[in-house]
Parts: C-alpha cells; structure tokens; sequence
C-alpha cells in the first residue's frame, strides 16, 4: 500500500445561495495528515465537514487555498486522477451487479487483467470479513454487509487516501459500533491515510489518530482524541466532544504547571494550566470529574437518578444550573430524587477553559 500525506494549506470555500449570498462552507482552514494516519473531521451540522471532503476528492474546488498530496497541490486535478477513493453514507451499490461484480468495477474501468481482478476482489472480500458473499446480490445482504461492500470496493482499487463520510449513520446502534472497530482494523491493516467525516462524538473518539473539531467552517481545534477530551481548547470544544459541567471561578494564579482557583469561597490548586490563554476562565468538569462530599461549596438537589448497570447518573439542581455527575455503583441509600447534596470537584482532573 502506497502511503502518502495530505496537507489542506488555507482552503477556504464560498457557495452562493440562491439570492446570490455567499455562504462561507469553508473558512481558511489548515490541518496535515500524515502517511496512514487515520484523521476525523468532526463537527455540527453545517460546519463544512463535507465540503472539505469533496475537497479532498475533487468534487468541489476551493475558492481559495492549496490541497497537497504528496506535497503536489492537487485543486486543478480532476477526481478520477486524484488516487482517492470515497465512502458514503448510502452505500451506493449497483443493484443489478452481485457483490463481486460491484467491487470489481472499479478495477475494470482501470483496465486491469480479469485474472488480476479475481485475485484483488477475492482478497478484499477476505479483508473485510465477506468471504463466501461474492455471488450474491446487494439486496440480500444486511446494511452492515452493504456497508462492508461499499468499503471493498473502495479499497479494491487501492487509492492513496481513503475519504469517508458519515459511513456508519444509516445503520442501527449495535451494528455501528461493530463496523467502528472493523473499520479501524482494516484501515490499519492496509495501513491506508484516511479521513473520517462525522457529527458522532463517539465515533471521533474511538476512531482517530488525530481529530479536527470544526465550527461554523472554521478549525475549533486540532489533537488526539485525548487532547480534545482532556484539554479542550474551548467551551464549543469541551462541549462538543463530551458532557461537561461549568462553573464560574476566580483564577488567583497561574503557576508552572498548576493553577489556584477559588469556586464559591473555596480555594483549590488544579493540576493543570489553562488550555488557552483568555483574558477569563471557567471551570469545566466531566461527570467523572465531580463527587457527592459534605466538604463541598456547591449545594443542590437530586432531581434525577439514572442506574445505566456500569454508572449511575445523578441530575442535580444547582445555583449554577443543572449538574450530572456519573458514580461507579453500588447506589448509596441516602442519594435519592429530592435529597439535598453538597458537590466538590475532583481537583486532578478539573479543566480551567476560556470563557469564550
Ligand atoms: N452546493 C452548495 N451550495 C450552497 N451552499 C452549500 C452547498 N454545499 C454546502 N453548502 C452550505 O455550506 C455549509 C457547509 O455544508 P457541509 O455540507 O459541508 O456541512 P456538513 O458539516 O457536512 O454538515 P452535515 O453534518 O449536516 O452533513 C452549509 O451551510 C451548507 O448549507
Ligand atoms: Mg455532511
């Protein structure tokens, strides 16, 4: 497998609407990939995500700005010689082809040797765990079995960059977290660059080396998944990849590697810097990231107790708003709906975030 890099060097791409207003999709935006990395594209409805994957394939040209593959800038050349092979979220299977027939049309229009053909679609099928379904029809297979299909058939033609959007949102929960792990595996087996496009918090986290949080066609933030979960960069960020509570502070230093806080009265040494210089900050707590203690200087109410088997998620009322807070099991009798609580911060893992 042939690895390449990617580099999108200041695109920026405007459509008109139909009154002839311009729509920002894109806004300058920058962000690299390296040979065989595996990097999503994450971000709300309408940030742009789908834009910079055409991008990337060819289907759209960017109004302005460099997309380099390989270190060759690609924004003249059309799709078909790009070496990218995309994956969409309908599977767009031809009907009327069985399923070797559908993953060995690419390799035709290329041209290649029938025997050639065999061997490279008997291999893929093998790869994506559909052994044995050549000859069958799309229409008698699952979505995820289609799904599986659609990624041969992309793979079979062994592109430089592997682009998908939103593949998984058409199938049920259980099936999306299966072809998660599958797709990981088989990107990683033949060791393919990839770009991800999706809106799935979750997906982002399990799947990627490196994620690009988008906002309003815009870069939010650039890190491992990690990075993003445990040092987000902003409120939009920290929000936006997991739940998170907020709470108003008074930074009264920030030190070398830690920074001193006061919450409601109560001073705190977090182990951690803030995640961007700001002129104002704010606490940000996961619901890992809070207990129930009598020492706490946050007081509220239970308002609702969810027992999901692994947690139990207690919604408490606060001054501050409502709170979540997840505890490991066993329940504790006294925090029950209505029970007035105090709530403390975990200091080792609390997040000290721009307030805009
Ligand atoms: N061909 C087009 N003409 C005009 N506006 C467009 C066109 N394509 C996209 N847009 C606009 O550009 C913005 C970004 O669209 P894009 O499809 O890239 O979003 P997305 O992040 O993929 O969203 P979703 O998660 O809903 O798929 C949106 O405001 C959209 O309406
Ligand atoms: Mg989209």
């Amino acid at each position: 497998m042939k690895q390449v890099s990617l580099k999108i060097e200041s695109v920026s791409k405007i459509f008109k609407d139909y009154k002839g207003r311009e729509i920002k999709a894109v806004d300058n935006i920058s962000f690299e990939v390296k040979p065989g990395e595996f990097v999503t594209l994450l971000g709300p409805s309408g940030c742009g995500k789908t834009t910079t994957l055409r991008m990337i394939a060819g289907f759209e040209k960017p109004t302005s700005g460099r997309i380099l593959i390989n270190d060759t800038n690609v924004v003249e050349i059309p799709p078909w010689k790009r070496d990218t092979a995309m994956v969409f979220q309908s599977y767009g299977l031809f009907p009327h082809m069985n399923v070797k027939e559908n993953i060995a049309y690419g390799l035709k229009m290329r041209k290649i040797p029938k025997e050639e053909i065999n061997k490279r679609v008997e291999n893929i099928l093998k790869i994506v765990g559909l052994e044995g379904f050549g000859d069958r029809p799309p229409s008698s297979l699952s979505g995820g079995q289609q799904q599986r299909v659609a990624l041969a058939r992309a793979l079979v033609v062994e592109p430089s960059v592997l682009l998908f959007d939103e593949p998984l949102s058409n199938l049920d929960v259980l099936l999306r977290e299966q072809m998660r792990v599958e797709i990981k595996r088989i990107q990683r087996e033949v060791g393919i660059t990839a770009i991800y496009v999706t809106h799935d918090r979750t997906e982002a986290l399990t799947l990627s080396d490196k994620i690009v949080l988008m906002n309003k066609g815009k870069i939010e933030q650039i890190g491992t998944p990690e990075d993003i979960y445990e040092r987000p960069a902003s409120k939009f960020a920290a929000e936006f990849i997991g739940k998170i509570n907020f709470f108003p502070i008074e930074v009264l230093e920030i030190g070398k590697e830690e920074t001193t806080i006061r919450l409601k009265g109560k001073t705190y040494k977090i182990s951690a810097l803030p995640t961007a210089k700001s002129e104002k900050y704010i606490l940000g707590c996961r619901p890992e990231g809070l207990k129930i203690s009598k020492e706490g200087p946050i007081s509220g109410k239970i308002k609702t107790v969810v027992y999901l088997g692994n947690f139990i998620e207690y919604y408490i009322d606060t001054e501050f708003g409502e709170v979540m807070i997840k505890i490991v099991p066993p329940f504790e009798s006294e925090l029950v709906e209505g029970s007035e609580v105090k709530i403390d911060i975990v200091p080792d893992i609390a997040k000290i975030i721009p307030e805009d």
